[in-house]
């Protein structure tokens, strides 16, 4: 198994880099890139229909990872269904169940990992580079991890003349005045003056707003 993979919650980035992947890999007759995502089990439907979409349009097999069951099914007994809103620490804890957990999983599978961050998304991503290093703790054991963005620099209007001109399905919650999509209790509309990511945890101060996924 190729140990790159591209990390897809099928934002409009994320579609792009299939996108591109797919074709790259058929121009020069390579096996079909992976493509993986974190099923949270609270995403919004229409997540769930741009992944068929995608899976249909580009034949590709999606490696979906699900958060360990005993330990979601734990977390909900203590303390309920939308722990999220209740403090900072709740809605940690279950991004780490939910989604930095299963990541783990994944991680062990890879030496590097594609995925859609820009700096324009926020605060807390003016520093992304193209290409970083990172550490993980594993199963306690301490791994470097080569995270590859090669989207950093691109805009917003350079992400959606792409879109439009290679005719890439995306994420409909876009049409209707999203800009970032992630988990549906944790997602909502952002107003035109807001950054791109003011919808994500809305209710957090705005450099706390990381699932952990990307470390900082
Ligand atoms: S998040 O950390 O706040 O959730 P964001 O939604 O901006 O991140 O996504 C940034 C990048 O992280 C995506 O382009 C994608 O590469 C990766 N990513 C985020 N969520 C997921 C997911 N559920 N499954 C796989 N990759 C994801
Ligand atoms: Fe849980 Fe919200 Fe994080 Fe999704 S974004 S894993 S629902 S806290």
């Amino acid at each position: 198994k190729e140990k790159v993979a591209i990390a897809s919650s099928f934002s409009a980035e994320d579609v792009i880099l299939i996108d591109m992947a797919c074709k790259i890999a058929k121009e020069k007759n390579l096996q079909q890139p992976r493509i993986f995502t974190l099923d949270t089990g609270r995403l919004n439907q229409e997540t769930y229909d741009v992944m068929d979409k995608i899976r249909k349009k580009y034949d590709i097999v999606i490696e979906v990872y699900f958060p360990d069951y005993n330990e979601v099914e734990d977390m909900v007994k203590k303390f309920g269904f939308n722990l999220f809103y209740e403090s900072l620490e709740l809605r940690k804890l279950c991004c780490k169940i939910r989604k930095v957990n299963p990541l783990n999983r994944v991680m062990k599978t890879l030496d590097a990992w594609i995925c859609g961050l820009r700096k324009e998304q926020s605060l807390t991503r003016l520093e992304v580079k193209q290409i970083e290093e990172e550490e993980r703790i594993i199963d306690g054991i301490k791994r470097k991890i080569i995270k590859i963005n090669p989207l950093v620099d691109w805009t917003e209007s350079e992400i959606w003349k792409y879109i439009k001109e290679n005719d890439v399905p995306y994420n409909t919650l876009y049409d209707r005045g999203y800009t970032s999509i992630g988990c549906a209790p944790c997602t909502r509309l952002t107003k035109k003056i807001e950054d791109i990511r003011a919808g994500r945890w809305w209710w957090e101060d705005p450099d706390k707003k990381e699932c952990g996924l990307h470390k900082r």
